[in-house]
């Protein structure tokens, strides 16, 4: 009965959502672009959208708009997201979240490859759920494009899939265009019309995206993004007395756009791809995606803010018309307690992530790993592919903090082919990663860090003078300009290795795109091979984040 527990849930309640506290944003740190929020009853979701990771689509719980918690993942099963051979932040792209007789929905695309030579485009799909918890196979819609999203008229109850799309095969202009659909069978059973090309010059750049479209009153709105993911993006509204148009632009646009105060200025950027939502007690506010400049890059990526929405001449408001900045609150951010994994239990915490749509099984937690900790099953892959390594990974959440793997206990064996590490990991193209692997040069074991940036590779390797090691603790310490990586032996202190300045976290070779963040990984690889059939088990016993202040100011100076 729990689609009854949920309606039940939309029925208005008295329930004051009054803020009481300042907001801290970004809300949801370390990489979590595209939110969509969704609130039922006194509960608030957000998803948003996970690229090349699996599982796919993170959706976060909280009831009082501060404290966000992981609660599921829409995307768990290979029919539902396949990730085969998919470059860094291509992927499960911008989901949307709606609520359509009684169930709830989830909107997305798979974005499969960029290679333009293969001419594969993104396909819209939806997924269902009565708990947002577990979620059915897709339905895959009919029209192509990005940022799909499903909004039924209260009024007439039809169901119409918004989604940008390009005018036509040839000029490809990208606009918002619009179709009733069919919610079984994902064809359009409306004309696919073209319904709000934005408030920018239409040229190839304008981008308007990611629609978001709800009622208030007499009113149909329709809220977009547009200018791109990065220094022009904003968030733009329209609105209606129909769901179908015509949509007319709010005199006071963009909602949002902190690069009309110089884009090398504040340190928020790109501030765009909203949702708008109302509490229980009639307050409004709207989360969306900036960046944190750090010196001009951002390496956690496009984190999830939040604002609050006031009404004038119903068109809203976007945080009185003022830029967001960090430190609006009084108090500075409470610092968050460490991150302590020893993988005790039968299932590896939600927080961690693999790369790619799993082909077997990676590693084993818990009372099957003798609970001595994660252990890792390497296989031929390594960071360097577009393919699924044995490795986990988490995001960076602070700008401000040091990541610690300890290392299983290595009883020798282990070749210079085999390695066995942590990475602070972007991509295929570009991670930084120190481990341990068999020295290269003479016998023993030798600890290694291989910085990989922008099409150059450097390796260095230190020699142990061991044959077998115990107690072994990776480091990586990540301030905002600057990462180390380190290990250290027993109870020795850290001996830092490398460091490499964190625009690498942020940053891609030619051609190619940073939609993702920063991730710390643990991984081991055969490097090409198999792994040796009497090389050694190897994994961690225990991974550890601690957290410090991140003052990082309102300006990027
Ligand atoms: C958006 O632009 C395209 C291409 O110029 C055009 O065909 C379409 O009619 C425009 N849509 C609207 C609603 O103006
Ligand atoms: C930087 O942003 C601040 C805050 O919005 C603004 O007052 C200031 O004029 C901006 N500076 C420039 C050079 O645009
Ligand atoms: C800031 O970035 C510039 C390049 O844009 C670089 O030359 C400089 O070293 C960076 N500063 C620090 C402290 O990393
Ligand atoms: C990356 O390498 C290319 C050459 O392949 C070079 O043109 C570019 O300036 C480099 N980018 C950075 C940020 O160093
Ligand atoms: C291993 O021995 C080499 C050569 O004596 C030395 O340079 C190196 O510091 C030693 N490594 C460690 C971890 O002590
Ligand atoms: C090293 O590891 C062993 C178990 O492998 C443990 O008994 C010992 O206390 C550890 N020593 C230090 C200094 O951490």
């Amino acid at each position: 009965m729990k689609i009854l527990h949920y309606l039940a849930a939309f029925l208005p309640v008295a329930w004051c959502a009054g803020l009481g506290h300042a907001i801290h944003n970004p809300i949801i740190p370390g990489w979590n672009p595209d939110p969509a929020v969704l609130r039922v009853g006194n509960e608030y979701f957000i998803a948003t959208s996970s690229m090349e990771y699996w599982p796919g689509i993170p959706i976060y719980r909280s009831t009082d708009l501060e404290k966000w918690e992981l609660y599921s993942h829409a995307l768990t099963r290979p029919e539902q997201l396949q990730l085969y051979g998919t470059p860094t932040s291509a992927g499960a792209w911008a989901p949307s979240m709606s609520f359509i007789n009684g169930k709830f929905y989830i909107t997305a695309v798979t974005r499969w490859t960029y290679d333009p030579v293969a001419k594969v485009w993104p396909r819209a799909f939806w997924i269902s759920s009565t708990d947002l918890k577990h979620w059915s196979d897709p339905i895959w819609g009919d029209p192509w494009g990005i940022d799909p999203e499903l909004f039924q008229d209260p009024e007439s109850k039809n169901v119409y899939l918004n989604i940008m799309a390009p005018n036509n095969n040839v000029d490809r202009l990208w606009g918002i265009s619009q179709c009733q659909v069919n919610l079984v069978s994902g064809r359009c059973i409306g004309q696919y019309r073209s319904i709000w090309n934005g408030t920018l010059p239409h040229t190839s750049d304008a981008r308007p995206e990611g629609p978001k479209m709800f009622k208030r009153g007499r009113w149909y709105y329709l809220l977009i993004a547009e200018g791109g993911t990065d220094e022009l993006h904003r968030a733009s509204i329209a609105r209606s007395s129909t769901a179908e148009g015509p949509w007319e632009a709010n005199p006071n646009n963009p909602l949002i756009y902190n690069g009309a105060y110089g884009f090398k200025n504040l340190t928020v950027q790109s501030t765009g791809h909203a949702t708008m939502f109302e509490t229980g007690d009639g307050d409004w506010y709207a989360v969306f995606l900036a960046r944190r400049n750090i010196n001009g890059t951002s390496p956690l990526g496009r984190e999830t803010f939040l604002c609050s929405v006031e009404w004038e001449d119903d068109w809203p408001v976007f945080n009185n018309g003022q830029p967001i900045l960090l430190n609006d609150a009084s108090e500075p951010k409470p610092i968050p307690s460490p991150f302590v994994d020893t993988f005790g239990k039968s299932k590896l915490d939600p927080s961690w992530y693999t790369l790619r749509t799993p082909y077997s099984k990676m590693y084993t937690v818990g009372r099957r790993a003798g609970s001595k900790g994660l252990i890792l099953h390497p296989n031929v892959f390594s960071l360097s592919e577009r393919d699924v390594p044995a490795a986990v990974l988490r995001k960076q959440t602070s700008l401000n903090m040091k990541f610690s793997a300890m290392l299983l206990p290595v009883k020798g064996g282990l070749g210079s082919r085999q390695t066995v590490g942590i990475s602070a990991y972007l991509s295929e193209l570009q991670h930084q990663d120190i481990g341990l692997a068999g020295c290269a040069e003479q016998r023993g074991l030798c600890v290694y860090t291989t910085l990989i940036n922008n099409g150059t590779s450097k390796h260095a390797e230190y020699p142990l003078n061991m044959t077998k090691v115990n107690n072994l603790t990776f480091d990586i310490r990540a301030e905002p300009l600057e990462y180390r990586l380190g290990y250290s032996l027993g109870k020795t202190g850290t001996r830092w290795l490398a460091s490499f300045p964190s625009s690498w976290m942020a940053t891609a070779p030619p051609n190619w795109f940073v939609f993702d963040g920063a991730m710390f990984g643990l991984f081991a690889s055969g490097n090409g091979e198999p792994w040796p059939v009497d090389g050694p088990q190897v994994g961690f016993g225990r991974v550890e984040e601690v957290y410090f202040q991140e003052d990082i100011p309102d300006y990027d100076v």
